[in-house]
């Protein structure tokens, strides 16, 4: 896993967007639902984006997708995705690829995200696959007054099955890897908010202290309609899940 850094402004909260599953190209891609969410992130200077992977659809003629039905070739399709990141760059946190740019990447060694991010001028945001992303902002109640830390593990993932059930598990195994504050998984299309708890033990002051940690599964940007509803896949919603963290007490909370 690549490890990245971010100090922040002293915001009393931040607010993280992850976005991926776009997949430019593709007929059934809702630009309007991509440019709301740009607008909504520009809206606020506390506001900040994860970009999760499968961004472009990369339909090429070795993978699975439909060449024919392709809206875009795959480098317009890179053109759109610098267009659409290029005035949220300075937001974006951590950039990875998904399945989709993988493509690329097992047939010709291209890596897609890796250019996009170089064109944005964001390469040490740049992540191949699994990132640890550490973010401090605001100032904590404590008598140093240092900035709250948090620490998120995310990756675009793979799999997940039909069922929701199976989706969710996928998203919960990622907490068998590492301790984090925040797990987002993406791939699958379900955005989905779940929170866990347990108790750390601390060995220091001989006691147990309650750790609360939350798990996102990030939305698609796709209408229904074409492959999804030919192999019986139901709608799924299109609406982007929000990560919301207190920079004065530690609180993590999530919403779709
Ligand atoms: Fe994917």
């Amino acid at each position: 896993m690549k490890i990245i850094k971010h100090d922040l402004p002293q915001f009393d909260t931040l607010e993280i967007y992850p976005l991926a599953d776009v997949h430019i190209g593709d007929p059934l891609h809702d630009k309007k639902r991509a440019k709301q969410f740009i607008n909504e992130v520009l809206e606020k200077e506390n506001r900040y984006v994860i970009v999760n992977g499968d961004i472009i659809n990369n339909a090429v003629k070795h993978g699975v997708s439909d060449v024919y039905a392709e809206e875009l070739t795959p480098n317009q399709q890179i053109e759109e995705t610098v267009n659409l990141l290029n005035p949220i760059k300075d937001r974006i946190l951590v950039i990875t690829e998904g399945n989709h740019e993988n493509r690329t990447y097992k047939q010709d060694g291209i890596l897609i995200m890796y250019q996009v991010a170089q064109r944005l001028g964001i390469f040490d945001c740049y992540s191949e696959g699994a990132y640890l992303l550490f973010v401090k902002f605001g100032k904590s109640q404590g008598r140093d007054c240092r900035k709250m830390p948090y620490a998120i593990y995310g990756k675009h993932g793979s799999g997940g099955g039909r069922k929701v059930g199976a989706k969710a598990i996928r998203l919960f195994e990622m907490a068998e890897v590492i301790d984090a504050d925040i797990f987002i998984h993406s791939h699958t299309h379900v955005p989905m908010v779940l929170r866990k708890t347990f108790f750390r033990v601390d060995y220091r002051n001989e006691k147990a202290t309650q750790i609360e940690q939350i798990f996102i599964n990030t939305n698609g940007f796709l209408n229904f309609g074409g492959y999804g509803e030919e192999k019986g896949f139901a709608p799924t919603s299109t609406k982007y899940p929000k990560i919301i963290l207190n920079g004065i007490e530690r609180e993590v909370k999530a919403l779709i």
